[in-house]
């Protein structure tokens, strides 16, 4: 696959999926926007692109304020004369304040819904305007999870956000197909952190696998989505779970 001479911009890039996209994407000759509301960790990414000879810019912006995240998509385009793929990375399920909907609070059902499906769809109308204003067609991808999939206790907010990711991704395909814009998203099952200690064991019971996945496994994929050979796929979810979301309740 060779990026030369392609635009991508990353929402989530200073994260631990977002930062492995953002190298291999540069690695492979495209020039980077890194945007992310953590500027120390998006710096940390760009670092590493120009350390392999990448080039790529840093930018702050908060996904679930829809000017912030036009600015730097437009940003982008100015920088680099033109956009051809749009990802958006950044999301997460506010885990550490998981609760069954009877008891969660308005505010972090709003937060997650605001960064994780609003997110979506401000990043990929900002990203979308500039690619049928350009004329050179484009990929949007954004990040639903399997749990938008098959649902999860504790994690209404969070699914109802995945899981308008692609239903959203469903529609946008159909709006955008006639400008060669593909719009695709990627469910993940778990994807291990090293620095969060999920043991080997917990990984190895929850894939048919029998390994982790890891954060370069996603980003094979997402960069997959992104090249010139998906210029066909588009309107679609594609789930990377090591086969975790084919076990049936009661069953191995
Ligand atoms: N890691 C997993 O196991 C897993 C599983 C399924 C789906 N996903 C999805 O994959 C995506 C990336 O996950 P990750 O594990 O790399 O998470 P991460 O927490 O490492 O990275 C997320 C990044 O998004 C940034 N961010 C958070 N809120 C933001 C906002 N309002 N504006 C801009 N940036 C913001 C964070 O600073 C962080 O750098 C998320 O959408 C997540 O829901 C992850």
């Amino acid at each position: 696959m060779n990026f030369t001479g392609k635009v991508a911009f990353l929402t989530g890039g200073g994260g631990y999926i977002g930062s492995a996209v953002a190298l291999r994407l540069a690695a492979l000759g495209a020039k980077v926007a890194v945007c992310d509301l953590d500027l120390e960790k998006a710096e940390r990414t760009v670092q590493q692109i120009r350390a392999i000879g990448g080039t790529a810019i840093v930018l702050a912006a908060d996904v679930a304020e829809s000017k912030s995240i036009e600015a730097a998509i437009q940003r982008t385009d100015e920088e680099f004369c033109g956009l051809d793929i749009m990802m958006h990375i950044a999301g997460g399920s506010a885990r550490e304040r998981m609760k069954p909907l009877i008891k969660q609070e308005d505010e972090v059902i709003e937060r997650v819904i605001r960064i994780n499906l609003l997110g979506a769809i401000y990043s990929s109308r900002a990203a979308a305007r500039i690619m049928v204003k350009r004329k050179r067609g484009g990929r949007i991808i954004n990040f639903s999870s399997i749990v938008g999939v098959n649902g999860l206790r504790g994690c209404v907010d969070y699914a109802a956000a995945k899981g308008g990711i692609i239903a959203m991704t469903k529609s946008l395909a159909k709006e955008l197909g006639e400008y060669r814009i593909t719009v695709n998203s990627i469910a993940p099952g778990i994807v291990m952190r090293p620095e969060e200690g999920h043991s080997e064991e917990r990984a190895l019971k929850t894939n048919f696998l029998k390994s982790k996945c890891l954060a370069s496994d996603v980003a094979e994929l997402a960069v997959f989505l992104a090249s010139e050979g998906a210029r066909f796929i588009t309107g679609q979810t594609y789930i990377i779970d090591g086969g975790r979301s084919l076990a049936l309740k009661g069953s191995d």
